[in-house]
């Protein structure tokens, strides 16, 4: 991935609930690249670089950001959830584990972006319908075709959640 723009001073990003000073990233470097190759972060991915398919989807303060056209200055001062901050292997977020027990991917390529996208949906909204998830996720693209199984995952995490808080 290219870096754009000149040496400037720090950068320091809350990621994760963690501060992260990073030397050698300018302001208008693309927080995705940030993301994934100053922290190692992995879950965000590259597809399109264009703002347009979803996959580099992070929370910024909670919004869904695609982190491929936003300047990492953009996220100074405010957090930055990536797909690592949700949940561990050992214990994954209930967004996560709704995704695992519906098996939602074929290539997996675009869960990322569908798994934030969802988490920011459910925090404003805990018992969407059908067809407000369809609309929540309509500019996350899976080229497989599993948007059936994502829309039941999303409908099985808002349950997950529901049982968590003790509704
Ligand atoms: Fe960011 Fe496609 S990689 S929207």
């Amino acid at each position: 991935m290219l870096r754009t723009g000149s040496p400037a001073a720090p950068l320091t990003l809350s990621v994760n609930g963690a501060l992260r000073t990073l030397a050698g990233a300018t302001p208008d470097t693309p927080l995705l690249y940030i993301l994934r190759n100053d922290c190692e972060l992995n879950g965000p991915k590259y597809g399109c670089g264009l703002g347009q398919c979803g996959a580099c989807t992070v929370l910024v303060d909670g919004q869904p950001t695609r982190s491929c056209v936003v300047p990492a200055a953009v996220a100074c001062s405010r957090e930055v959830t990536t797909l690592e901050g949700l949940g561990t292997l050992e214990a994954p977020h209930p967004v996560q584990r709704a995704f695992i027990d519906e098996q939602a991917a074929q290539c997996g390529y675009c869960l990322n972006g569908m798994i934030m996208s969802a988490v920011a949906l459910l925090a404003s909204n805990p018992l969407p319908d059908e067809e407000t998830i369809r609309d929540a996720l309509r500019f996350n693209l899976c080229r497989c075709g599993t948007h059936l199984e994502i829309v039941r995952a999303v409908q099985r995490a808002a349950r997950y959640l529901q049982q968590e808080q003790g509704n």
